[in-house]
């Protein structure tokens, strides 16, 4: 295996290097390494250094470990004791002079299947980031998980409802393909480890959940309790979704009634669930990791977390453009129709699901009547 030596953060790692035949996908080297996801290590590396900062002895599982990337830079940027396992052995190989590389002593290796490791011991943070779906370890990271979970799901299409069955077969939720798909896919997977906890008598409170181009990420605080799990199963619900004019309402409850006939233009209605109907985010905890990773100068992210702090916690989003392609008409800048909806005492926000996407307290009909409404006022300019 050709290798080579990058640094990421504060942190040299040595890197698989592709041959030009197999240059991608990096799934195809015999040490996955995708510089690709620098963004979503930099948002662990601050988030873990925010959660953690009274507490330096918590202890951070990388479980999926592969070059060893993401534990190393917990580990040297952050300073946490930090396990890195893998059960290939030329990942295993890779840690291992890559803890030596940075001259590490809070670092150890493991060369073992994730879901023994997990079940064998407990850790205050784990962070699950395989290929693909993080199904088959969430049973054994919500066992073993002390304090925080992260979790990145680059299944999309499952999550989203573009693959409905493997959607089913692996978060036991049924997802619905519609214009707010990533967030479908957030809520799905956050509806998954909410239950799955549950079993565990956990409860989650989720500091930071986004979708990203090809994936889905959440970190999640975690507390051991009856009480509070039964407290955190009262944000599960479903959704209903209008496939003919665009309504959606929700529904909290596991065993919930909901109208076949959308009661805004009489279609019948499509239902997915269970899912995560609560809040998305923690916005004290956005606003500190938001200095946090100013302060270390991960500029990529700073974007994408100040609208994660100041996005509105009413599920579903709306996409500007596909609302106006629906009535025929041109979109303004989303900025001016978030004021215009602000303007008729709505609430409204930017979403970090895309720079056309909206949220809003307002129902679709009413949504329509502003869009048309600013539309024409430019038309009338
Ligand atoms: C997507 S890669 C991890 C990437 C890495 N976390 C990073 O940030 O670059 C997934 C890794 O999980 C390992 N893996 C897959 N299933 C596993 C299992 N059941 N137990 C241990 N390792 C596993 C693979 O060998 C691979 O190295
Ligand atoms: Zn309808």
């Amino acid at each position: 295996m050709l290798t080579k030596i990058i640094i990421e953060g504060r942190t040299s790692v040595e890197v698989p290097v592709p041959d030009e035949a197999s240059n991608f996908p990096p799934s195809s080297v015999a040490v996955f390494y995708n510089p690709a996801m620098r963004m979503n290590r930099d948002v662990a590396v601050a988030a873990i250094a925010c959660f953690s900062k009274n507490a330096p002895d918590y202890t951070y599982l990388d479980a999926l470990s592969a070059s060893g990337i993401r534990g190393l830079r917990i580990a040297k940027e952050v300073g946490r004791n930090t396990t890195m396992s893998d059960w290939e052995d030329t990942s295993f190989e890779l840690i291992k002079k890559n803890i030596e590389l940075n001259d590490l002593a809070n670092c150890t290796a493991i060369k073992r299947n994730a879901n023994v490791v997990m079940l064998d011991d407990s850790f205050d943070i784990i962070d699950l980031d395989p290929f693909g779906s993080p199904a088959p370890f969430l049973d054994a990271a919500c066992r073993s998980t002390k304090r925080l979970l992260c979790i990145t799901a680059t299944d999309t299409a499952p999550l989203c409802g573009a693959h409905k069955k493997a959607g089913i077969r692996n978060y036991a939720a049924v997802p619905l393909k519609t214009e707010y798909y990533p967030e479908m896919g957030v809520r799905i997977l956050m509806g998954a480890v909410a239950r799955t906890l549950a079993k565990h008598d956990k409860s989650m409170t989720p500091l930071l959940s986004y979708a990203s181009a090809h994936y889905v990420r959440l970190f999640a605080a975690v507390k051991k309790g009856i009480n509070e799990a039964d407290e955190c199963l009262k944000n599960m619900g479903f959704i209903s979704h209008c496939f003919g004019c665009g309504a959606r309402k929700w529904k909290y409850g596991l065993a919930v009634h909901m109208e076949e006939k959308c009661p805004v233009c009489g279609h019948t209605t499509s239902l997915a669930g269970p899912l995560w109907l609560g809040r998305l985010h923690d916005s004290d905890f956005c606003g500190e990791l938001h200095s946090e990773i100013e302060k270390r100068g991960f500029k990529e992210a700073l974007k994408l977390i100040a609208t994660c702090r100041d996005e509105l916690e009413i599920p579903m989003h709306y996409d500007y453009h596909k609302l106006c392609k629906s009535l025929g008409i041109t979109a303004m800048p989303t900025d001016e129709l978030i004021l215009a909806l602000r303007d008729k005492g709505f609430r409204a926000s930017r979403t970090h699901f895309s720079g056309i996407s909206f949220k809003t307290d307002a129902g679709v009909e009413e949504i329509k009547g502003v869009v048309r409404e600013l539309a024409s006022k430019e038309k009338g300019m």
